[in-house]
């Protein structure tokens, strides 16, 4: 791809991660997470507890977990937003870091992986975290998928 572009993801356990990089190496992007402040525990990620960390987030639409350090999209065109579906949405950390930048100009593409559901990936829920974005809709990657399939879906992608 000739336009500069960036691979951001969060991820809890690792299955994100996987994928971002899979993807960023595949289309030759740069790579970038986003970090939280305060690093999520098995127990914070524990949702049958519906007083864990994420719960609470889940249950509080405003709540914005701070980023470790802040991620710099002004040199690229396009980024890319990884996460792990958490109640078939971005967790709330996600809209911290969309909130947190300029984007006009800039095109936004969603990825996530899950157990299986496939709602939320698209990142519609999330354009109002960044409305100056042009938002192009994602897709939930298999945890597995190959760098050549990640190649090809970018291809078909009208960025
Ligand atoms: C708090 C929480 C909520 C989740 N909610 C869903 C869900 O609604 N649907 C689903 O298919 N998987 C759900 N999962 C599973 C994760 O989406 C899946 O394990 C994901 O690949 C983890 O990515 P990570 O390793 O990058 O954190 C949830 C996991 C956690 C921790």
């Amino acid at each position: 791809m000739n336009k500069r572009t960036l691979v951001t993801y969060f991820s809890a356990t690792g299955t994100t991660r996987g994928v971002a990089e899979r993807l960023a190496h595949a289309i030759g992007a740069d790579l970038k997470e986003i970090v939280p402040a305060q690093p999520y525990t098995a127990a914070d990620i524990n949702w049958r507890d519906t007083a864990s960390r994420s719960s609470v987030e889940h249950a509080h639409r405003d709540m914005r977990p701070a980023l470790a350090e802040p991620i710099d999209v002004e040199p690229y065109d396009v980024v890319f937003v990884g996460y792990p579906l958490w109640w078939e949405t971005a967790p709330r950390v996600v809209r911290t870091f969309l909130e947190s930048a300029d984007w006009a100009g800039k095109t936004v593409v969603t990825f996530a992986t899950s157990g299986s559901s496939t709602r939320g990936a698209d990142g519609v829920q999330l354009h109002d975290s960044a409305p100056a974005a042009r938002w192009v809709p994602g897709r939930r990657v298999a945890a597995s998928e190959s760098e050549a399939k990640l190649a090809q879906w970018v291809d078909g992608l009208n960025l």
